[in-house]
């Protein structure tokens, strides 16, 4: 064990040189490396292998807790084998597997296996990610709401955390390993811990931790290589088999996005991976793919600019310049914060703003990741190459200061160059004008050579390509970037595309006689001359669609960004096992919005598609034998022959019915805060009188009035405290803890006193709150209802940052000195650990009476309620629910997200949540925000039959609040090839024994 950390810590510290990259060194490493444990999944320097095969992993992740309609697994997954990528990795959340300590439940929307068997189905590998500590912006950082009551630190070998992880990482690893790729399943690669990186004085790096984690994981049946995303470059948790690190280049400021740093795209990626593990591939596990809002934040359309497809362009380029042949985004997809899934800081949504939005419907980004992640899917010379001028890229083959240019060659097949262009000041947004002079096979070569300049606009990456094979062709370079190739009938099929209008070049190179070019489709400016040896050059402009006949046997497609996004790669199924991973036979396929997926039967192609209402006519490149019948969507399509010999159709079109959505008018409603009337009893509640055991981060905390210590760990917490006045007291002044944007508020007796009404800044607040009168002697019951924003994070490593307590810190009687209170009692969500919804989970529901009660249920039986609506509001402080029922007829073949979308009508004060089906699909803080748009899936909603919706309305000021408008609308329309969804279980209320 000793000698194993002293080796890590050696390989740590020399990391720090990073070395500067020589090819020669690196030819001596080329060796296959296994776990020993299995040898499906190998790698060597370059690239991971699968089955011998080397792959560039390119994806990102999706996390399962985030959409708990099963169904819409493969949804998702589809889109992104869609887009070209091949993997995704995904989180788990120990805390909603093992609420209670020793019970773990894989019950509803936690069971991991659909996940898992959606992957299979669309042809996706999975990396997991299991923990136990996961950050994520998730609820405790994935750890469980009980082990805020475990002393010791956490995330460290202290045997009291690593007992309490063991149970979970050996009943969840042995899932896992049931579906990793060596029993036919989809998973690749299974991470331990996340982020193991960051530590504050006196702690530092636990390499018994890492190598116990490690075991534990063996021991529980993964054989696959286990992998590390340290947060930085920075050499941490390097005894596992393939280390690898996370970047975030471009920040969280949302607010600003497009404002980018002038030396923002990292350059020391590949010395830092050759200084610490240059036996392994250059691995990203997390790269910036999106980024997180916050509660009072701009909203994540913003975040979708700041990683928008230019930020895709420059960064994913450059990550192509640095070898790196594993890249994973964060996040692909990013799903929703529903019921308590949220850490402290975040809100309901968690759409990310990345390349598939939370409603599951495309952004622009997406089409831009599809014109990459093809052309790293098509070029295997990648997979071995090396960056060969790191820093030292200024100028350099442009001969312009304004550019940097990265020269990344095939170190094996010694042939293929990369040239990835960019900005030397990333934040500019000149336009470059440059030359190229690169090496070539036929020598060196100025490029364009037939006049004119090479343009880089603004924030921009371009990757040209030298002596490059596509087929049997070779490509002796391109500066118009490649899409995609495929050899077809016999034919090379090359698509290259730049922005509209721009000025490329692609040359030929040929074995024997050089033949002339013919444009049969298009006009796109094209010249040809036959300038050196056997090659030929083309010369054209980047302008919607251009098609030229090299030869009898080169067909070039010469597209703009714009129209490169309408095309599709697919491959059909493939016989055998693994039938969805296949990447022969492409067919490409213009088609629009998405196209999902081919197979072939026969002489019959058949595609599943989604369209909108651009539709354009669909091109077909496939093989004639199997494309003589083509059907869409099971439709059979009349086709006919281009001039150059691929199909077209006209006939497609979207049929996208108009569908009628309720107007929610007819609201019932009841009071949700009995707990301030003299009539309500609180026997029941538990009482608060336990010790304060530890210490929390190195603050002595008040564990005595901290939710956890009573099993309460999300959702809204009500104390209750009863004391006997003396007859001096003023008012109370209490320091109460809830994370970022909590609030609370607080009753003596039915007398509301005030409430602190959250900001995006505190998450503690200490209020004084004064009586009306000086109190007489007497019994009093002071009752406080906080919110709970979800227990924290422990991002640092040896910490225990996420036992922060949520609760009353401190109180004190404002005029008397002696006041005592003889009891407290508290409450949270019916049962606490023992909680009562085993389908939603254990972080659904709340401690509102509501919610106690279960009136956030279908089938509640609500008759009894008088009328009034959200939009009425109440008129005074405290808590009203609402519940409506309303009708979906939504026919199938299409979808059509919905969300619920809101906006308030007082300048009081107040917060919501929204229960659709008895699921907790939002929570709204109207002075806080930004949220106002709560998208819901289907399948959460019923698109045919009947629907509950309810909603808590907490008014915090004294003008009560209300509000204006809460309705249901639809995000967006697609005639749509999606599987058929089945709704999420849904039970309906049923009495509750023992509640109050
Ligand atoms: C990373 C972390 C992720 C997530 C991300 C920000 O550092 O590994 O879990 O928290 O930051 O969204």
């Amino acid at each position: 064990m000793l000698l194993s950390a002293l080796l890590v810590l050696f390989f740590a510290l020399s990391g720090f040189a990073a070395r500067t990259p020589s090819i020669s060194g690196r030819h001596v490493l080329r060796q296959t490396q296994t776990t020993g444990l299995q040898d499906i999944v190998t790698w060597d320097q370059y690239s991971f292998m699968i089955n011998g095969k080397r792959i560039g992993l390119f994806g990102g992740e999706i996390h399962p807790y985030r959409m708990p309609v099963q169904s819409l697994h493969l949804d998702v997954f589809q889109k992104v084998k869609a887009l070209g990528f091949n993997v995704v990795s995904f989180y788990i959340f120990w805390g909603i597997l093992e609420p209670k300590r020793g019970e773990i439940s894989f019950e509803g929307f936690r069971d991991l296996q659909p996940f898992f068997d959606a992957a299979m189905e669309a042809g996706i590998y999975l990396i997991a990610r299991p923990g136990p500590y996961i950050n994520a912006e998730t609820a405790g950082g994935g750890l469980p709401g009980w082990g805020t009551n475990v002393d010791g630190l956490w995330r460290t070998s202290n045997s009291s955390y690593v007992e309490a992880y063991q149970n979970y990482i050996k009943t969840v690893g042995a899932k896992l390993a049931e579906n990793q790729i060596t029993n036919g399943g989809p998973i690749i690669l299974v991470q331990a811990e996340n982020e193991y990186s960051g530590y504050q004085a006196p702690y530092t790096e636990d390499f018994e931790y890492e190598t116990r984690l490690i075991e534990d994981l063996h021991a529980a049946g993964i054989t696959v290589p286990i992998t590390h995303n340290d947060a930085w470059p920075g050499g941490h948790y390097l005894g596992v088999d393939v280390y690898g690190y996370d970047s975030y280049p471009n920040g969280f400021d949302c607010t600003h996005p497009t404002t980018w740093l002038a030396d923002a795209v990292p350059e020391y990626f590949f010395g830092a991976h050759e200084g610490f593990n240059p036996e392994d591939p250059n691995a990203v596990y997390e790269f910036q793919g999106g980024a997180i809002d916050s509660w009072g934040g701009p909203g994540y359309a913003n975040c979708a600019i700041l990683t928008g497809p230019e930020f895709e362009r420059v960064f994913y380029k450059n990550e192509f310049a640095m070898s790196t042949t594993m890249l994973n985004l964060y996040m692909l997809y990013g799903g929703t914060n529903w019921g308590g899934i949220a850490s402290p800081g975040v809100y309901t949504s968690y759409d990310y703003g990345a390349a598939i939005a939370e409603d599951r419907s495309l952004r622009e980004k997406y089409y831009e990741l599809k014109l990459q992640a093809n052309f790293w899917a098509v070029s295997p010379a990648f997979l071995t190459s090396r960056p060969m001028n790191i820093f030292a890229s200024q100028a350099t083959f442009t001969g312009n200061d304004a550019l940097k240019t990265t020269q990344t060659l095939d170190a094996v097949g010694n042939q293929t160059g990369f040239y990835v262009v960019r900005q030397t000041d990333a934040s500019t947004d000149a336009i470059q004008k440059y030359k190229l002079t690169v090496p070539t096979s036929i020598g060196e070569l100025t490029i364009p050579q037939l006049g004119g300049e090479l343009t880089l606009n603004g924030k921009d990456s371009k990757i040209h390509v030298v002596d490059y094979k596509a087929g049997s062709t070779i490509l002796l370079y391109s500066t118009g970037e490649i899409f995609t190739w495929a050899t077809i009938d016999g034919h090379d099929i090359i698509l290259v595309y730049g922005n509209e209008g721009e000025l490329h070049e692609t040359a030929f190179k040929f074995d024997t006689d050089v033949p002339t070019a013919a444009v049969v489709s298009g006009s796109g400016n094209v010249k040809q001359q036959n300038i050196s040896g056997n090659s030929l050059t083309l010369q054209y402009e980047t302008s919607g669609q251009t098609v030229v006949e090299v030869g009898s046997n080169i067909l070039l497609y010469i597209l703009d960004r714009d129209t490169a996004y309408d095309f599709w790669v697919l491959h059909p199924p493939s016989t055998g096992s693994f039938t969805h991973f296949s990447t022969e036979n492409p067919i490409i396929i213009k088609g629009g919005y998405l196209m999902r997926s081919v197979s072939i039967s026969g002489d019959t192609l058949s595609i599943a598609g989604d369209l909108n209402t651009t539709v354009p006519s669909l091109e077909i490149i496939a093989p004639a034998a199997s494309s003589k019948v083509v059907k869409f969507n099971g439709k059979a399509l009349q086709t006919s022959k281009t001039v150059y010999g691929t199909l077209k159709t006209s006939e497609v079109s979207a049929t996208l019915p108009e569908v009628s959505l309720p107007d929610l008018r007819h609201w019932k409603t009841a009071d949700s805060l009995p707990e301030i009337s003299s009539h309500y009893s609180d026997d029941l509640w538990t009482v608060a009188n336990r010790a304060a055991t530890f210490p929390v981060s190195g603050v002595q905390v008040n564990a005595s009035l901290a939710a956890s210590l009573y099993g309460y760990h999300t959702g809204n917490i009500l104390w209750r405290g009863h004391f006997n006045a003396t007859g001096s007291e003023t008012g109370v002044k209490l320091d109460v803890w809830g994370g970022t944007a909590f609030g609370y508020s607080v009753w003596l007796d039915s007398t509301f006193l005030g409430s602190w009404e959250g900001d995006a800044a505190h998450a503690t607040f200490e209020g004084s709150f004064n009586f009306p009168t000086t109190l007489k002697k007497g019994a009093y019951v002071l009752t406080v209802l906080q919110d709970h924003m979800g227990i924290e994070t422990n991002w640092w490593s040896a910490d225990d940052f996420f036992k922060t307590p949520r609760g009353i810190q401190s109180f004190e009687f404002l005029g008397s000195n002696e006041t005592q209170v003889t009891v407290w009692k508290v409450t949270g969500n019916l049962g606490g650990e023992n909680y009562v919804d085993k389908t939603r989970g254990p972080l659904n529901e709340g401690g509102l009476f509501a919610e106690r009660q279960g009136w956030h249920l279908p089938g509640y039986p609500d008759g009894h309620w008088k009328s009034g609506s959200p939009t009425t509001g109440i008129s005074q402080p405290g808590v009203s629910f609402y519940r409506t029922t309303f009708d979906l007829n939504v026919p199938s073949g299409v979808d059509y997200p919905m969300a619920l979308v809101v906006s308030n009508a007082t300048d009081s004060q107040f917060r919501s949540q929204f229960y659709v089906n008895g699921y907790q699909f939002g929570k709204y803080i109207n002075h806080i925000g930004p949220q106002t748009v709560f998208p819901v899936p289907q399948g959460i909603l019923k698109y045919q039959g009947s629907n509950t919706l309810a909603v808590s309305l907490w008014a915090a000021g004294p003008d009560g609040a209300k509000f204006a408008a809460l309705e249901l609308k639809i995000t967006s329309k697609t005639d749509s090839s999606m599987r058929s969804v089945v709704n999420a279980p849904m039970p309906d209320w049923t009495s509750r024994p023992g509640v109050y």
